[in-house]
């Protein structure tokens, strides 16, 4: 049986991918599924958390007891999350989001110039929702909980990447084609703005965010 340890808390969990649209046609995106972030919200509903979950493109079944809203941009996400932030005692961002949109939405479907090369895609850097909140911290205490996705230099990366995003505790795990991206199964180490470092091995996803909970709950007490 889980502790009801989160009884009287409101979280916020961002999941999925945002999409950022090209033309009425295309985005760019990337393979988050939401796994990770439903995974969070089911466990944090299991332990008697009030769930606000932010899913950005996802095709998963609504997770029981969690109040569901959507987002399909990184700015649509933006606007989601600081909403419901308003009064939350924690938010996890898992969602994976585009650090770059489309400096132009074309309204009509982008045309191919016969014989002619492509036009080169201009980008505009999109707003860092979690570097954002962990400097705003709408509600005093909350505890800001961030994720690495990471290729190459997986611990390195993700200990620069605490420092520059300012969250309390960092979920960095180790992403591939097939690896972390819509697989059932995670293996992170959770990295705290303490210097704490907890490895949590390969294992379903509801057990990773499991052990996120229990670190946000030793913050929050
Ligand atoms: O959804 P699944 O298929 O289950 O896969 C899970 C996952 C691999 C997507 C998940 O475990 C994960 O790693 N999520 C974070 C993906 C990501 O965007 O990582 P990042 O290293 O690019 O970003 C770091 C952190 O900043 C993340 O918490 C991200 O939500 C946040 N961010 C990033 C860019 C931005 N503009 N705003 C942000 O808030």
């Amino acid at each position: 049986p889980q502790p009801a340890d989160l009884a009287g808390r409101h979280v916020v969990i961002s999941a999925g991918g945002t999409r950022e649209p090209l033309d009425p046609v295309r985005y760019l995106g990337n393979r988050s599924s939401g796994k990770q972030g439903y995974a969070l919200a089911r466990t944090a509903v299991a332990r008697g958390a009030r769930v606000t979950l932010i899913a950005a493109n996802t095709a998963l079944p609504d997770p029981a007891g969690a109040d569901l809203r959507t987002a399909g941009t990184a700015e649509q996400l933006r606007e989601a999350v600081l909403k419901a932030a308003a009064d939350a005692d924690a938010v996890v961002m898992a969602a994976a989001v585009a650090d770059f949109r489309p400096a132009v939405y074309a309204t009509g479907k982008i045309k191919k110039q016969e014989g002619a090369d492509p036009a080169p895609l201009a980008l505009v850097r999109n707003p860092d929702i979690l570097a954002e909140l962990s400097a705003a911290r709408p509600r005093p205490g909350q505890v800001v909980v961030g994720f690495a996705a990471e290729t190459d230099d997986v611990l390195a990366n993700g200990r620069a990447k605490l420092v520059r995003k300012g969250c309390d505790l960092l979920v960095v795990n180790e992403v591939g084609e097939h690896r972390a991206f819509g697989s059932e199964e995670n293996e992170a180490v959770i990295l705290g703005a303490d210097g704490s470092e907890t490895a949590v091995p390969y294992g379903p996803k509801e057990a990773l965010a499991d052990r996120i909970w229990d670190l946000v709950v030793t913050r929050l007490a």
